[in-house]
């Protein structure tokens, strides 16, 4: 394994110029920007260079990660230094397979290295030279080298050896956020990815909606005649004597039964009409009563039973009252979607905040006695797209729409949970008088 250049060049001996000079270090770079040392490093580095070493420097790609960083400081020295050979050496890659190092190098036209059996600390072994400046603080452990054939070249005086030098520092100063917004980039990609999926899915089911909206259209019309026509016998049926009772009980069934479904289909048009009617004064008990209703076939498969704790007075909000169902809609589907396995209890009750204020603000609660939120969980649940039921089963986009619409209402919405035990939510709205 290639390491830190100062061990392997002393081994070398002669044969690398640099292997008589002392380490080069962050603090040795460091010691450059000295004022004295500065009028030294500006003898010996042409400006020009220190020009181009700051705008390959600004053009890092630093959310693509070290190995592409590093690697892109290759390319710049070796434009920089065009008969110079340069390169780097990755001693432990992330991600890349086991088996020894990586090497990057960019020889200059027309230069060949020579075939010089394999030196652990070179990566241009058939040169003359080489200088290996280490990376301070890489996570890949990587060495930028520039090597020669040149073997008159004074390596402590070196200008390229000195550049190289002072690129090394520069990366070792960008790496760090190189790592963070790597890391922070690939987050990014994966939740833009995570929510693109779920547009996707949303879409499908906002199409479901409409056709399904198209089907509840089309079934009024037959349910309509099966009431009236069902209605119409059994008036018929009393008319001639009442001798088939079984019948007109038969039919009364039959009229129930189509009248209940054809409510149903008129509640699903109403709610599945794009929301954002105009607001008015709307009395919220009327309002919660319609979306229970709605939710009547739900709560039935989940055994949930509603207790109303309604306050003696009739409260009103200014508001859409189709938006206000539509809260009470998703937040009674959730708990009937949290339902415990038996017992299941939906509280909803009113108040209003006893207040001398001419503004009363009115206070629902609904509270379920179901699975609860984990406490992980909770800060979340209002978040688009949150959902802990998988992608077929929600699409986490309930809470989001109660919370923008009391938002739309001068409201507010909070909740309080216990795992295992339930889950409250408590809405305020400014009362409407
Ligand atoms: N009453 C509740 N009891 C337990 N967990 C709840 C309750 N209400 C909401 N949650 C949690 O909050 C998450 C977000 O709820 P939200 O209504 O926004 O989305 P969803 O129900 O998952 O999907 P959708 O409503 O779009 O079908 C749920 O997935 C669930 O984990
Ligand atoms: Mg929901």
């Amino acid at each position: 394994m290639r390491k830190g250049p100062m061990s392997g060049r002393r081994e070398q001996g002669a044969a690398i110029a640099s292997a008589s000079t002392p380490a080069p270090s962050g603090d040795r770079i460091g010691d450059y920007e000295g004022s004295s040392s500065r009028a030294r490093l500006l003898d010996v580095v042409p400006i020009a260079w220190l020009d181009l070493l700051l705008l390959a420097v600004a053009d890092l790609p630093l959310s693509k990660g070290e190995p592409a960083v590093v690697e892109a400081m290759v390319h710049s020295l070796a434009a920089i230094l065009p008969t110079y050979a340069v390169g780097a050496c990755f001693v432990a890659e992330p991600g890349a397979p086991v088996g020894g190092p990586r090497e990057i190098k960019r020889l200059p036209e027309g230069m060949v290295e020579p075939p010089a059996g394999t030196d652990p600390t070179r990566i241009f072994p058939g040169l003359a030279y080489e200088h290996v400046a280490t990376i301070p603080g890489s996570a890949t452990g990587s060495t930028l080298h520039v090597a020669s054939d040149d073997h008159e070249l004074d390596p402590d005086g070196s200008p390229a050896v000195n550049l190289v030098e002072r690129a090394a520092s520069a990366l070792g100063r960008a790496l760090p956020s190189a790592g963070a917004i790597g890391a922070a980039m690939e987050r990014v990609r994966q939740e833009a990815a995570a929510l693109e999926q779920r547009m996707v899915h949303a879409d499908k089911l906002a199409t479901f909606g409409q056709v399904a909206a198209g089907v509840v259209h089309e079934l009024n019309n037959p349910l309509t005649s099966i009431v009236a026509y069902s209605d119409y016998l059994i008036r018929r049926a009393i008319e001639s004597g009442g001798q088939h009772l079984d019948d007109v009980e038969r039919l009364r069934r039959i009229s129930e039964s189509a009248n209940r479904m054809l409510r149903f289909t008129r509640e699903l048009v109403s709610y599945a009409r794009p929301s954002g009617g105009a607001a008015g004064p709307v009395v919220l008990h009327s309002v919660i009563d319609r979306a229970i209703a709605f939710c009547e076939h739900v709560l039935v498969a989940a055994g949930m039973r509603v207790e109303r704790a309604y306050g003696a007075e009739v409260l009103t909000v200014s508001a859409a009252s189709e938006q206000l169902v539509q809260v009470f809609v998703n937040l009674i589907t959730n708990a009937c979607q949290a339902a415990p396995p038996s017992e299941g209890v939906i509280l909803v009750a009113t108040s209003v905040t006893a207040s001398a204020l001419e503004q009363r603000s009115i206070v629902v609660i609904i509270e379920d006695n179901g699975t609860g939120i984990a406490p992980e969980h909770v800060p979340h649940v209002f978040a688009p797209f949150f959902t802990t039921k998988g992608e077929k089963n929600g699409t986490g986009l309930g809470l989001s729409i109660v919370k923008s619409i009391i938002g739309a209402h001068d409201g507010d919405i909070r909740v309080e949970s216990e795992l295992g035990r339930g889950t409250r939510f408590v809405i305020d709205l400014p009362e409407k008088r």
